[in-house]
């Protein structure tokens, strides 16, 4: 049989890379990557699975033979930052549906299974969230389970620009969907919720420049002995995921086609939901026990959102996946715990950085 050739679209980032790691270890695909760097996959340029091509997937032109070649395209290059969507909303709509919205016609037109990278984020607040009387506070968690075909997508008002990156991923998802009824578009949706895990973003002033995301900015605090800042106090919560469960998803994805194409798939680990002060509070406890003889802060401070994001900031108070779909079609769930996770991954910081900081 043809060995399948799959594009991964932005293959040096923090999800690209660790998928390339795993397909290329499952020894039956032929990987075409691109982007605009390369220093997550540095370990797989020389394996003869692999092609990578240093390219823009943001200009089509630039990369359409590429993907021409391939059965599969995973697309997975954008800007997924939540300090660029109020600061740089008209380059986060240009890059989160712009320049995808080019790549959903390519395939529509040449007959790829396009596997697209949404986001929990399109899901916005809860009712709860933005002041509905209609829920009570003391009712079930059942009621947050975030179900991908039946759950309404509350975004804030248009000024609060945070949501300009939930408004764009929303209208691609809807511009996929009618496709995929007009046009015969093969294609499945993952809205990722919250994967963590070691390569993720950067730490600011050594390998990039600006606000990562919050585990990065907990492990910067770590690791330099700067308190560790809760935005608006931390009672908002999230649902990590670890990336080697996300990882799992994607591969049985990728490689169930049938169960997979034409669908819409929560990928995230609902048993790991936790307040952000709640995290900030774990990962302290798991650094001092790890090292013990590293000062750090202890107590978490508060600080208000425009502080670190700017203007134009709003958050989401909760977002809970419902997985039975990923569950029952994919025959996917999440193992890990977010304490392992947390573990591993702070490790994997504390060995890289020291590494970088000593050369
Ligand atoms: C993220 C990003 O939008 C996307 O990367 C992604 O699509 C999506 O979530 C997802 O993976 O589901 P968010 O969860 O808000 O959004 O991203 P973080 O920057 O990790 O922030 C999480 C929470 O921690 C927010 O409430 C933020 O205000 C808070 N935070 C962040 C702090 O309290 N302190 C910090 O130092 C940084």
């Amino acid at each position: 049989m043809k060995m399948k050739k799959i594009c991964v679209i932005g293959c040096s980032g923090f999800i690209g890379s660790h998928l390339v790691d795993r397909l290329l270890k499952e020894n039956r695909f032929y990987i075409v990557g691109i982007d605009k760097a390369c220093d997550k996959i540095q370990q797989c340029i020389p394996h003869p699975l692999f092609e990578f091509h240093k390219k823009d997937a943001a200009v089509l032109s630039e990369c359409a033979d590429l993907v021409q070649q391939c059965d599969i395209v995973i697309s997975l290059a954008a800007i997924c930052n939540p300090v660029h969507y109020n600061t740089i909303p008209l380059e986060v709509i240009q890059s989160n549906f712009t320049a995808p919205l080019q790549l959903v016609q390519f395939c529509a037109a040449y007959d790829k299974w396009l596997i697209h990278f949404s986001t929990s984020e399109i899901y916005g607040k809860t009712i709860q969230g933005i002041g509905g009387s209609n829920i009570k506070k003391s009712a079930s968690s059942e009621i947050y389970l975030l179900g991908e075909d039946t759950a309404p997508l509350i975004l804030g008002p248009v000024s609060a620009q945070r949501w300009s990156y939930a408004a764009a991923k929303q209208l691609l998802e809807r511009v996929i969907f009618a496709y995929g009824t007009e046009n015969k578009l093969r294609y499945t949706i993952i809205r990722p919720f919250n994967f963590i895990g070691p390569r993720m973003d950067f730490i600011p002033g050594i390998d990039g420049e600006g606000v990562p995301r919050v585990l990065a900015c907990f492990i910067d605090a770590l690791l330099f002995g700067k308190p560790l800042q809760l935005v608006n106090g931390g009672s908002q919560k999230r649902a990590f995921t670890a990336i080697d469960d996300a990882i799992d998803a994607i591969v049985k994805i990728i490689t169930q086609p049938h169960r997979a194409q034409q669908q819409i798939f929560n990928i995230g680990n609902p048993d790991n939901e936790i307040t952000i002060r709640g995290l900030a509070e774990q990962m302290i406890t798991i650094y001092t026990s790890l090292y013990p003889d590293m000062k750090i802060h202890t107590t978490p401070i508060t600080i208000p959102a425009e502080q670190l994001y700017g203007k134009g900031y709003d958050d989401s108070d909760r977002r809970v996946p419902d997985i039975t779909k990923a569950q029952q079609l994919l025959k996917w769930k999440p193992t890990v715990p977010l304490y392992d996770i947390l573990y591993h991954t702070i490790r994997y910081y504390k060995d890289y950085y020291d590494k970088a900081c000593a050369a």
